[in-house]
């Protein structure tokens, strides 16, 4: 057999199972990743010198495209597509022959669910055409709800510059502390949990006469519940007009769940895209993801490469990498425009994924799940797809959520594939094997509602009035025990009364948009008179641990700097310190540059800062510093976090004090050093272990005065435990401080 044959890549020791799975599926035709090409490229550019590693693929499906006259279609290559005029290019999405159909469907029914191929411009185009066709008339607005803030930026930006209007007028969109609307603004795109909020104000959504809720796929907890809100709307608002739009094939669900809503479907263009697996497991799927790369953009013809990764870190990781070894290999290879994409990536750098590639160049976006559905980059012909995305988990019987990196779906898996086959056919490189995507991976992603801390949408549920949320319009429900805990945090918190309704309090901690303990650590700050404080730490725990700037070239540097702004007690007040330093500093670029901290991240917390202070008012809780009190702000943080209260045990291990679950201190933690007896910890993350991000210490005193109906003195009494945990001498000298 030729090389590259599926027989020389069963190795010695693979499973017998999956051999003998894959010698019934994978044809002889299987063809080794590239050989031909990478061929061709040895001669041409002494290949083996450029790849001193490689990661082989085999070759095993092909998507096809979804219609005969697609592949016969001419191929617009990403440069073409860049020479279009706007009018031009919206006129050759798939969507644009379809324009008159969906008016007159969306004129004739108060509920239609549209399903159609991701990038054919259902986000894009429906509310530009339904603004057309007069239902923006007499000042009404027109909303499209997103799961994702970046898509809601990035899509709002691109409608805004189609229709020739400045971003924030007449298209705006509103995201959690950002809104970019206006008294003008008709076209609204929102992240899902804005719209959720917006019901308060407006339980009516009396100023609109549209709502699309798009990505309806992705099933994120806040569309889940949007589902059934809308749904309830929908009767006893006639005129408003219900669009429930989604990407895959969950359209009948969603149509049966809207009382038998008509589905209409826009046919796709789709070009074929050849699957390729790993021959073996990847043990190092980012490693993998970056040398495979290289041998994309060594071997491949032109096109651009969209790369699956699971987050920031790991994008930056990848971008670090990818940007060293093109450097060392210098002109040897074609340039390579590495562009990240994360939800947290400033918003001028969001919108370089769009940029046309330079001619000779090619360009690689890193992207997070962020581009399976929500945003469409043209251009892009390889798919690399390690197979992982990051989810939240759930435990709901201890009430911890973690955020974990899962194996995708199948679906997703295939999602991710079809984003190669838009411009012209494309091919998708599953950094896996064959075997594990038909074996390992399930086959749809779980509802997010099914899996998360449900607090939130509780409390805002209780504000609007909605008591039984039992038998509360769910598409899928949410377990029983999840929304119990959520019912029983709330009641803890002083949110609910014991008959379960909204108390003062509650209603109060609902005008925040943060978690349920973060708001009632705000509302707590009045009667510790630190409100000031309280703001500072709620808006830098607001920036997702992207405060510290860590370069791997300064790293001794970067901790010594981040060392320097420790304060005894805890993460919480060395956040506020490092916010008060830079505020003093008159919010100087430069201090932070010094300091090795990331200025975009502060501007961040500061907006957010301002924002809350702004909410202060709703609540009339007057600002008032207490800087010096650290006993004050560290009882108003454990007002609102008595839930996460952690107690030393043996070997340098804590114990949750309600469900003695084992935790340890995260090692960036200023208490890491010192152990201290009680603390009380922001969140959990599970990497090698289920560690504590963001902790301070408290006495255990504390917790009888702020949840006095959540402890007990006896729980909480130290020497009621019949075996000691081992001292160390810091510990033993905490316990005297403390008794
Ligand atoms: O919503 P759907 O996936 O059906 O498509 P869309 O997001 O409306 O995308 C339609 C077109 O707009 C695609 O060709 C995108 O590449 C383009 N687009 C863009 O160029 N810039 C953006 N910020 C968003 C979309
Ligand atoms: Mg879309």
């Amino acid at each position: 057999p030729q090389e590259g044959y599926v027989e020389d890549s069963l190795e010695k020791g693979m499973n017998y199972e999956q051999k003998k799975w894959e010698e019934e599926h994978l044809s002889a035709a299987v063809m080794k990743f590239g050989a031909k090409d990478a061929k061709q490229a040895r001669k041409e550019k002494d290949y083996d010198y450029v790849m001193d590693e490689e990661i082989e693929f085999v070759q095993a499906v092909t998507m096809p495209g979804s219609n005969k006259s697609a592949e016969t279609e001419s191929q617009l290559s990403a440069s073409d597509l860049k020479k279009m005029s706007i009018e031009e290019t919206r006129k050759s999405l798939p969507i644009y022959k379809f324009k008159d159909d969906i008016i007159a469907a969306v004129r004739d029914h108060q509920v239609l669910i549209i399903e159609g191929e991701t990038g054919s411009g259902k986000t894009t185009q429906i509310p530009q055409y339904l603004h057309e066709a007069g239902f923006t008339n007499d000042k009404m607005k027109i909303g499209c709800t997103q799961p994702r803030r970046v898509a809601a930026m990035s899509v709002s930006a691109r409608v805004a510059e189609e229709m020739g209007y400045k971003l924030g007028n007449e298209v705006g969109y509103s995201i959690r502390f950002e809104d970019c609307t206006s008294e003008r603004t008709i076209l609204k795109y929102m992240t899902d949990g804005m719209l959720l909020r917006e019901f308060l104000g407006e339980p009516d959504l009396a100023s609109y006469s549209v709502m699309i809720i798009d990505e309806a796929h992705e099933r994120t907890l806040h569309t889940d519940v949007l589902f059934g809100l809308v749904k309830d709307i929908a009767r006893f608002r006639p005129d408003l007009k219900l669009l429930i739009s989604s990407a895959t094939l969950d359209a009948q669900k969603f149509s049966e769940f809207f009382d038998d809503a008509p589905i209409f479907r826009i046919p796709g263009r789709r070009f074929p895209v050849d699957i390729y697996y790993t021959k073996a497991p990847e043990a190092d799927y980012l490693d993998a993801a970056v040398v495979s790369v290289l041998q994309i953009h060594v071997t491949q013809p032109k096109g651009d490469i969209l790369v699956f990764l699971t987050g920031q870190e790991e994008i930056e990781t990848a971008n670090e990498m990818l940007l060293e070894r093109t450097k060392k290999l210098g002109s040897k290879i074609k340039e390579l425009m590495v562009c990240p994409i994360y939800s947290n990536l400033p918003s001028d750098l969001q919108s370089r994924i769009f940029d046309p590639t330079p001619p000779g160049a090619r360009k690689v976006v890193l992207a997070t799940n962020i581009a399976e559905t929500s945003l469409t980059i043209d251009g892009i012909v390889y798919v690399l797809d390690p197979g992982f995305c990051k989810q939240k988990s759930y435990n709901a019987r201890t009430g911890m959520e973690s955020l974990i990196v899962t194996p995708i779906s199948k679906a997703s898996a295939n999602q991710r594939a079809g984003r190669a086959g838009r411009v012209s056919a494309g091919k998708c490189f599953r950094l896996f094997t064959a075997w594990a995507y038909k074996n390992e991976l399930e086959d749809n992603t779980v509802p997010e509602i099914q899996r998360t801390n449900l607090g939130n949408v509780v409390l805002l549920l209780k504000s609007l009035g909605i008591n039984d949320l039992i038998h509360f319009d769910f598409m899928d429900p949410p377990p029983h025990e999840t929304l119990v805990l959520a019912l029983e945090q709330l009641y803890a918190l002083g949110a609910l009364n014991h008959k379960g309704e909204l108390t003062k309090l509650g209603r109060r901690m609902a005008e925040f948009p943060v978690d349920p303990m973060l708001s009632k650590m705000i509302l707590a700050s009045e009667k510790y008179k630190c409100s000031d404080e309280i703001l500072s730490i709620t808006a830098m725990l607001s920036v997702n641990n992207a405060v510290f700037y860590r370069p791997k070239d300064k790293v001794v540097h970067a901790d010594t700097a981040r060392t320097n702004f420790f304060r005894p007690g805890g993460d919480h007040l060395t956040l506020l310190n490092v916010y008060t330093q830079w505020a003093e500093t008159n919010y100087s670029t430069q201090w932070c540059y010094e300091n090795y901290i990331q200025h975009r991240s502060m501007t961040r917390a500061r907006d957010i800062r301002d924002q809350l202070e702004g909410m202060m008012e709703r609540v009339e809780i007057e600002i008032t510093t207490n800087a010096g009190d650290t006993v004050a702000i560290r009882k108003a943080v454990t007002a609102g976090f008595f839930y996460h209260t952690a107690k030393l045990s043996k070997g340098g291990q804590y114990k949750t004090v309600k469900h003695q679950q084992t935790v340890m201190v995260h090692p960036n933690s200023s208490l890491f050093e010192e152990l201290p007896r009680w603390l009380v910890y922001h969140e959990l993350v599970l990497t090698t272990k289920e560690y504590m991000r963001q902790v301070i210490e408290i006495e255990s005193s504390w917790l009888l005065e702020v949840a006095p109906h959540y402890y007990k003195s006896k729980e909480l009494d130290d020497s009621s435990h019949k075996k000691m945990p081992k001292q160390t001498g810091k510990a033993k000298a905490d316990m005297h401080k403390h008794s």
